[in-house]
């Protein structure tokens, strides 16, 4: 794995070029993107150069990691409306390209992203070290799946909600074992309160206790953390 630490407004840059690169070289590219808060930044320098540049998204595929279960996926905190909100719409991209796993049917992710695999993948990391919403105790060979969410994400993802009971407890998750097989995977990492996790990821052993654990076997990881993040290496 590579380990990239330097300034957030920094690594978006970096992070949005490694997209603008591959989507100029392969205009079909398939993206599998991430939510949250982690990613925003790097979202919103795709959406500058796309202004400036035109770079041309109408054949990109994309995956999203993971939705809610319990609000509908028009609701205002749904990961369909934020990845609309924050990316799309910006973006000449065809809303039909756009994927998510399914609410109602979750083992069709995997037959989807078999079918189409993903040239880069852009992660965040919980606070416990989930990825996607593979949650610290998942098996490392499970498959698409509904998880209950950990009480620490529900807590992390409070301040999107009115309050903490209004925090979905359910969601559908892309699997550990899919993300593995993407070709190449961006991490990334800001602020104090990932330095576990990070910790963990690049010095502990690989354990489902620490699902991010897995990607230490990744052929082709990039860590892009700050220096907070970097705080425990
Ligand atoms: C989001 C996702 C989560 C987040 C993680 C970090 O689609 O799958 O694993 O990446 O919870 O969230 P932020 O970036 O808000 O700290």
């Amino acid at each position: 794995m590579e380990v990239v630490i330097n300034k957030k407004e920094i690594l978006d840059e970096l992070a949005a070029k490694e997209i603008i690169e591959l989507v100029k070289r392969k205009p079909n590219a398939n993206l599998g993107l991430a939510t949250g808060s982690s990613p925003v930044g790097l979202y919103e320098k795709l959406i500058t150069d796309h202004k400036v540049n035109k770079t041309n998204y109408k054949f990109v595929k994309t995956f999203n990691l993971d939705e809610y279960i319990g609000i509908p996926i028009d609701h205002e905190q749904s990961y369909h409306t934020f990845m609309y909100k924050v990316l799309f719409k910006h973006l000449n991209i065809n809303l039909k390209n756009t994927n998510f796993p399914k609410q109602d049917d979750p083992k069709s992710y995997t037959v989807l992203l078999k079918n189409n695999p993903i040239d880069l993948q852009i992660l965040g990391i919980g606070s416990n070290g989930h990825i996607a919403f593979n949650e610290p105790g998942t098996s490392f060979d499970s498959t698409t799946q509904y998880v209950d969410l950990a009480e620490s994400t529900i807590k992390d993802n409070s301040r999107f909600f009115d309050s903490i009971d209004d925090v979905p407890k359910k969601a559908v998750t892309m699997s550990l074992k899919d993300i593995m097989m993407a070709e190449k995977i961006i991490l990334l990492a800001f602020g104090k309160n990932k330095a576990e996790a990070i910790n963990q990821l690049v010095n502990g052993e690989k354990t489902e206790d620490c699902p991010a654990t897995i990607l230490q076997t990744h052929p082709n990881l990039t860590l892009f953390i700050d220096e907070d993040a970097a705080s425990l290496l």
